[in-house]
């Protein structure tokens, strides 16, 4: 099943909680809440009181996606805010495993996301105690970039893998997904995909109906 998950980054903060509810109420699953730090990425987003303050208004599943440096610090303060998966960077965390036992034991879905040139290779020995696996398709840290075209062959990868081995792993995107080219990522083997700009840059409900529309269109026509 597609997945689609609206990025806040992209939102108004004025409105933010109307524009969350009317990406729900056009479909939308997931809300991609992207934390980053001025440290492992140049800017700083937002933390756990935003999340909170959402958390109250939202019934949808949060998908938080850390981009800071030293993330099982944080692990529990985001559990606590009101998360539903915890995705942190594989070059972010010292002990990858031990940051994935801390998201599980907080009672969480675990995701480990790679940047653009971190080999899809280097998330093997993690591989079979994750839920889900962020191919990042631009480099993390700003919203409104280009699809960097090298990651169709890296989502392919990522999805032979996992195929392969039999496990019941998300693949996420995240990154420069637009109407043209969101096809090219499913194609290669994404099913959660995130945009931010695609759909807050005008109408939220408008843009998340549009994608919804076109992604139960796909599933018709590529299921046997
Ligand atoms: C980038 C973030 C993305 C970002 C996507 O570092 O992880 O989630 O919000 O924005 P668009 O879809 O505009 O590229
Ligand atoms: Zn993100």
């Amino acid at each position: 099943m597609i997945i689609f998950a609206p990025s806040i980054l992209a939102a108004d903060f004025g409105c933010l909680g109307k524009q969350i509810e009317e990406t729900g109420r056009a479909g939308a699953q997931y809300v991609h809440i992207d934390v980053m730090d001025g440290d492992f990425v140049p800017q700083i987003s937002f933390g756990e009181p935003l999340i909170r303050s959402i958390r109250k208004k939202s019934d949808l599943f949060f998908d938080v996606h850390l981009m800071i440096t030293d993330p099982e610090k944080h692990v529990q303060a985001f559990a606590d805010a009101g998360a539903d998966l915890i995705t942190f960077h594989l070059e972010a965390a010292k002990d990858p495993g031990a940051v994935i036992a801390a998201i599980r034991q907080a009672g969480k879905k675990a995701g480990l996301s790679i940047k653009p040139s971190t080999a899809i290779s280097a998330v093997l020995p993690f591989i079979d105690r994750i839920d889900q696996l962020l191919v990042m398709t631009v480099e993390p840290g700003f919203g409104g970039q280009k699809y960097i075209e090298a990651s169709t062959q890296r989502i392919a990868e990522a999805r032979k893998i996992i195929s392969e081995r039999h496990l019941p792993i998300d693949i996420e995107i995240d990154g420069g997904i637009t109407k043209n080219n969101v096809d090219t990522v499913l194609d290669a083997g994404a099913n959660v995909i995130v945009a931010g700009s695609a759909v807050y840059r005008d109408d939220p409900y408008e843009n998340t109906r549009y994608f919804m529309e076109h992604f139960a269109e796909y599933e018709k026509t590529h299921t046997c």
